[in-house]
């Protein structure tokens, strides 16, 4: 049964850091990166600045999305909405 649990806890830690890393490549493959950077400020605020500045307000992503995919209010982007949808998410789950 222990044996059980941790390898349960170990198979659950690898996707969720592998979902992680795909979405970083995401963000790569979409030019994200040419303006944000996890930490640092680029042209584009750090996304952990991002996330820090939406923490705990429920309607974030939802605006995030339209905000980003809609090119209202921010640059214009490559990715569509569901990629969008994916980025916000893994920018405010820092
Ligand atoms: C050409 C440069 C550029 C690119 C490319 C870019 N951004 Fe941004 N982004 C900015 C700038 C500048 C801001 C700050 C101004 C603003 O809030 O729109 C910003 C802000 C944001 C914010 C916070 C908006 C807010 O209201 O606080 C999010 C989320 C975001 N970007 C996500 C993305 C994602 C996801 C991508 C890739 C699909 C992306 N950005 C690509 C320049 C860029």
């Amino acid at each position: 049964m222990k044996a059980f649990l941790i390898a349960a806890v170990a198979v659950a830690s690898v996707t969720l850091a592998g979902a992680a890393q795909a979405s970083e490549a995401l963000a790569k493959e979409k030019g994200c990166t040419a303006c944000h950077d996890v930490d640092k400020k680029k042209m584009g605020p750090a996304l952990k600045d991002i996330a820090a500045k939406y923490k705990g307000k429920a309607d974030a992503e939802a605006m995030l999305v339209t905000k980003v995919s809609t090119g209202k209010g921010h640059p214009k982007v490559k990715a569509n909405e569901a990629e969008t949808a994916t980025l916000v998410k893994w920018i405010l789950a820092m």
